[in-house]
């Protein structure tokens, strides 16, 4: 367990693993946020809907990671390239065949995601951190889910 009390930069293995999460956290949400905005029209409107609702839940999470790196000591930054990596991969899904597209989209990023939260959780000896990580993919997955359930629709 020594690694994880290790410092590099000031960071400890736990802080990086946080801070990578609220990283990815802020670039999901700005996909969501896009798909939420292209899913304008009828067709999309549960879309739309849906992907409103999972923007608030992905924000709580944000808030939650920043400040556990807060209370850890180490100040919480976001990149500028994060922000703004996914947005142009968005298609429009005004109409109906691309609603099918921008769902998938979705489904594929929250995967790579879930993916990411199990391996970081491995090896975290703090409860409070690993109950982050936990709340978090339990979300994760329960938007993943209903994304499965729209894509049926
Ligand atoms: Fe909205």
């Amino acid at each position: 367990m020594m690694a994880w009390v290790l410092e590099v930069n000031g960071q400890t293995a736990t802080t990086v693993k946080l801070q990578e999460t609220l990283e990815d956290l802020v670039s999901l949400d700005r996909l969501v946020r896009q798909v939420h905005w292209n899913a304008r029209g009828t067709a999309t409107y549960s879309l739309h809907e849906l992907t409103g609702e999972f923007h608030a839940d992905l924000d709580s999470q944000q808030d939650i990671f920043a400040e556990q790196l807060s209370i850890l000591g180490v100040d919480p930054v976001v990149s500028f390239e994060k922000l703004t990596q996914n947005v142009h991969a968005v298609p429009n899904a005004n109409q109906k065949h691309m609603r099918k597209a921008g769902i998938d989209l979705l489904i594929k990023h929250y995967q790579q995601m879930i993916n990411q939260v199990k391996e970081r959780m491995k090896g975290i000896d703090d409860l409070v951190v690993e109950d982050h990580f936990i709340g978090l993919r339990a979300m994760l997955e329960l938007q993943q889910w209903k994304l499965k359930l729209e894509q049926e629709i």
